[in-house]
């Protein structure tokens, strides 16, 4: 039997309370006598009975640690579990939803028949939908206050169905209930005959659970990496929540951002180790055949299913509930899955009020907005299409350590390294790997392969440096190459017509440089390279077909023209043995060299 995650929403005082007091009264989800208890107090009190008094009254004993959570509750039916998320206010209960603390599959949208359609009515199912929420079941709550008239049922529905379809919504049902008398909640009611449509409980039974979810492609966002501790062990646990689809033993999977590809040896969940197959909502852990370097934020994807996205540029719908508007030229975070890389907003394509649904133009997206928008991120990462796989489609993003937005990819966009990205994963897919691993080469050379890259100012020599640090790590014993540029231009890039485009290096000629460079990585050496005023964006590029963790970036010359994410600085002015001093205690902090 799998969950089921709802959440309820509707305008203020439409009944949500009411209607999940009722399916928890109902379903018998209640601790024993605990309806009665707080019925008798309201008598004694005399104040009327409210099914919001329950949920409160389970919501003290929780405090003391006893049953229920606030904002959570749970009731069976025979075919599953269901856990539903009730929705105080307004945008509170939107942070925490953006936030992942429900992984709603569905919604229930709760609609007063007496006063009709209001503000919220219409603004929550439009954030429902941009959290990509496709199941949206429509209850119009107080038959009884309007006589359980059909009319009034009827005309409500036939509005409501007119601005949801201009959402582009389709909801699975509109049911005519009464949360308080109990009509159409767990049983048929009798005092509206000309409804013979399903109950409230019976159309939850019919959406679709998480069964659906081990159906889709297998995603996992890499939370963690963990060692064994043994010496001489190796192997590396990579630890996640797999999101969607189904992974077995001897899966081949690949990781994006990077490409990586292993496959898998061993999964073991919480509770047993040596497992052959979990599924969609499950924490595992998981070994690899091959040993690989990825990071946390990877996805890891099963080879032969649908590929998500890398991209460093996306298109989203997107809702802003942040105190300060969002704004271009200010660093936002967004977080997709386990990843999380700096955003900007690079355009406002549109923005809507979603009390009316009116477009409105301004160059900024306000608290309550609803934007479709471009970001650009400091990297690549991986995601999907929400219309395809809503929950790998989705982002939250934080302003100054708070959510403040969260939103819907629906477009991957390309960026000027797109080609060369594409050419990384496709070489990562059909690398042929050596039998003799990375820790294997370390261990015996006593060092792990790093390209160490010298940039500055055009007037500073590099090279003297890099050859300097060439011939003293050659003394110490490591297998140590320098590699010039001209080496390139002359030799592999003599097809590259550089005198037409008058550049010593396009992004060919880089890309070419980092892919050799590749090469002498994966076969266990240090390399050494230099160039004049290497830019943020060479960096980027080389870092992304070298690999980060296996990139040096140094840089000599003056404060001043530093670039922000250098790895050495070096002052034009040392002399030459404490530039090599100083990336020599470097590459051993970062435990590339060590002293034995
Ligand atoms: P907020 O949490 O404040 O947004 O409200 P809510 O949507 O949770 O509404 P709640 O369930 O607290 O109900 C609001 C009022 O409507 C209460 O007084 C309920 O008793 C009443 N109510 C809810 N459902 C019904 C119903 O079916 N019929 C009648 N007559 N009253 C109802
Ligand atoms: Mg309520």
């Amino acid at each position: 039997m799998r969950d089921l995650s709802l959440v309820i929403v509707g305008h203020v005082d439409h009944g949500k309370s009411t209607v999940i007091g009722k399916l928890l009264a109902d379903t018998d989800s209640l601790p024993q006598g605990k309806l009665e208890q707080i019925k008798e107090l309201c008598q004694r009190n005399a104040k009327p009975f409210e099914y919001a008094f329950l949920l409160d009254a389970l919501k003290d004993e929780r405090a003391q640690g006893i049953t229920i959570d606030i904002a959570r509750c749970f009731f069976k039916t025979q075919t599953r579990n269901y856990i539903i998320l009730d929705a105080p206010g307004h945008v509170e209960f939107l942070k925490n939803m953006v936030s992942g603390a429900s992984r709603a599959e569905a919604a229930l949208l709760v609609i007063d028949a007496a006063e009709g359609i209001q503000e919220n009515s219409k603004r929550h199912a439009y954030l429902i939908s941009v959290l990509g929420i496709r199941q949206i079941v429509v209850l119009i709550n107080k038959m009884d206050l309007v006589n359980y008239d059909s009319k009034v049922f009827e005309n409500i529905k036939k509005e409501y169905q007119e601005f949801l379809k201009d959402i582009q919504v389709v909801p699975q049902a509109f049911l005519p209930v009464s949360a308080f008398q109990g009509d159409n909640i767990a049983f048929p009611s009798v005092n509206m005959p000309w409804y013979q449509g399903s109950t409230v409980l019976q159309t939850l039974d019919q959406l679709e659970a998480e069964a659906a979810l081990e159906n889709m492609p297998f995603r996992m966002p890499v939370q963690d990496i963990y060692k064994f501790t043994e010496e001489n062990d190796d192997r590396r646990i990579i630890a996640g929540t797999i999101e969607t689809g189904t992974l077995k033993q001897g899966d081949k999977v690949i990781f994006y951002p990077s490409g990586k590809t292993s496959t898998i040896r061993t999964i073991e969940d919480l509770t047993q180790k040596d497992i052959t197959e979990i599924h969609a909502g499950y924490a595992a852990g998981v070994t690899l055949t091959e040993q690989l370097f990825i990071k946390r934020g990877e996805l890891a994807v099963v080879d032969g299913q649908k590929k998500p996205h890398v991209a460093s540029r996306l298109q989203a719908n997107l809702f802003w509930l942040g105190k300060q508007p969002l704004i271009a030229d200010k660093v936002y975070k967004m977080k997709l899955g386990t990843a999380q890389v700096e955003a900007r907003l690079e355009k406002i394509i549109d923005i809507l009020d979603t009390a009316d649904l009116h477009k409105v133009s301004k160059s900024r997206v306000d608290c309550k907005d609803v934007a479709t928008c471009i970001f650009s991120l400091k990297h690549p990462v991986a995601f999907d299409l929400n219309e395809n796989m809503p929950i790998t489609g989705r982002f939250v993003l934080v302003d100054q350590y708070e959510i403040a937005g969260g939103g819907i990819i629906t477009k991957a966009l390309s960026d000027e390294h797109t080609w060369v990205r594409e050419q990384i994963l496709e070489r990562e897919y059909k690398w042929e790997k050596s039998k003799i691993s990375y820790l294997e080469r370390a261990r015996r050379y006593n060092q792990k392969a790093v390209c160490i890259f010298i940039s500055g100012k055009n007037e500073i020599d590099k090279k003297v440096v890099a050859k300097a640090l060439e011939r003293e790590l050659f003394e110490e014993g490591k297998y140590v190459y320098y590699m010039g540029m001209r080496n390139l231009l002359y030799g592999m890039d003599a097809d590259i017509k550089r005198r037409e485009t008058g550049l010593d290096r396009n992004v060919e000629h880089l890309r070419r440089m980092a892919e050799t460079a590749n090469i002498f990585l994966d076969a266990g050496l240090i390399l050494i390279m230099s160039a004049s005023e290497v830019s943020r964006d060479e960096f980027h590029l080389l870092s992304e077909i070298i690999g980060e963790e296996k990139l040096l970036k140094v840089f000599i010359g003056d404060e001043t023209e530093r670039l922000d994410d250098i790895d050495v600085f070096l002052e034009q002015q040392e002399t030459l043995q404490q530039c090599i001093g100083t990336i020599k205690q470097v590459l051993k902090r970062r435990r590339f060299i060590f002293d034995i």
